[in-house]
């Protein structure tokens, strides 16, 4: 079943390939059952943020799952306004915290700019924070690191200027929103792409155009969309908090036709022009 396979990161280190993604789920009561409940349904890697502010319920939730640390992959994220060598490491210190664990399977620096300053030329602070990550990284603090809304303009200069190439990029990527250039180029530099937003913060599920295609796979649109990241190579980070939700998003053991998948990677558009969200 595609929820028990792994992708292997370029370091080896293998990634379950199906996250649960947290963004906009509340710290308190909402983040720890909806975490507990994705546990028990079977995911076994969380996606979160300092940003995100669940860190703690999420934190909670693990350690309550009865399940052993190491059978559980979290991600957190460097706050995208952190530019600077010591913040990185203080930033890293606060999420180890929040979450009460000793490691991070993976780390990324969230965003090349500060999300209030979209676009501005950061280079300089981003390969301070990379320092700092590979830092963590051979401390063994970290088993993976990479980056999130980087442009291949955005990465060449980290590994420039240390040698360290990123194990994944963390993109806006979903049926319609595949950024295609940046993609290939991240696969064909063995930097594994996850997809964020794959249902386009809920706006794919209510298209029209893809109703026939999930009718005729038996799948619901959620379904459909999330497989067709897993089938171009990508690792989708769904996010849900209704119950059925989460248990349909882990369910994609169907296979999209070479047809279908050439239809909807000819879709442009299809969800939101938003280029980042947070
Ligand atoms: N690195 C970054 O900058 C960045 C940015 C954005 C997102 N992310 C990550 O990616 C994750 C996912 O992205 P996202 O939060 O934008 O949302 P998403 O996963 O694209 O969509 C979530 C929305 O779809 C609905 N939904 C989920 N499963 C469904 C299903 N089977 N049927 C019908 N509706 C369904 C959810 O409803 P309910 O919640 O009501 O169930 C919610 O409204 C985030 O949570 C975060 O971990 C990262």
């Amino acid at each position: 079943m595609v929820k028990d396979e792994k992708f292997v990161l370029s370091n080896g280190v293998e990634i379950p390939s199906i996250g649960f993604g947290t963004w906009q789920i509340p710290n308190g009561e909402i983040a720890y059952k909806t975490t507990l409940f994705a546990l028990k349904e079977g995911y076994r890697h969380i996606d979160t943020a300092y940003a995100y502010g669940n860190e703690e319920s999420i934190g909670k939730a693990i350690k309550d799952s009865t399940l052993k640390r190491e059978d559980i992959f979290i991600t957190s994220k460097l706050p995208s306004h952190i530019k600077t060598y010591d913040g990185a490491l203080e930033y890293f210190d606060k999420t180890l915290k929040a979450l009460d664990v000793t490691y991070l399977d993976l780390y990324l620096i969230h965003a090349p700019w500060p999300w209030q300053e979209i676009g501005k030329d950061c280079t300089k602070g981003n390969i301070e924070a990379w320092k700092a990550m590979i830092k963590l990284y051979n401390d063994k603090k970290i088993r993976a690191i990479g980056v999130s809304n980087f442009l291949e303009s955005d990465i060449k200069p980290l590994i420039e200027a240390t040698g360290f190439k990123p194990m994944i990029n963390q993109i806006r990527y979903f049926v319609g929103n595949t950024q295609r250039k940046l993609t290939k180029y991240c696969q064909d530099n063995d930097i594994l792409v996850e997809a964020y937003s794959p249902l386009a913060t809920g706006e794919l599920v209510n298209k029209e155009v893809f109703n026939e295609m999930a009718e005729k796979y038996h799948v619901s649109v959620a379904q459909l969309c999330i497989r067709y990241c897993y089938q171009n190579h990508t690792l989708a980070l769904p996010k849900a908090v209704t119950p059925q939700h989460i248990k349909d998003n882990l369910n994609i053991d169907f296979i999209i036709s070479d047809e279908d998948m050439n239809y909807l990677d000819s879709l442009e558009n299809v969800g939101s022009r938003r280029p980042f969200r947070s």
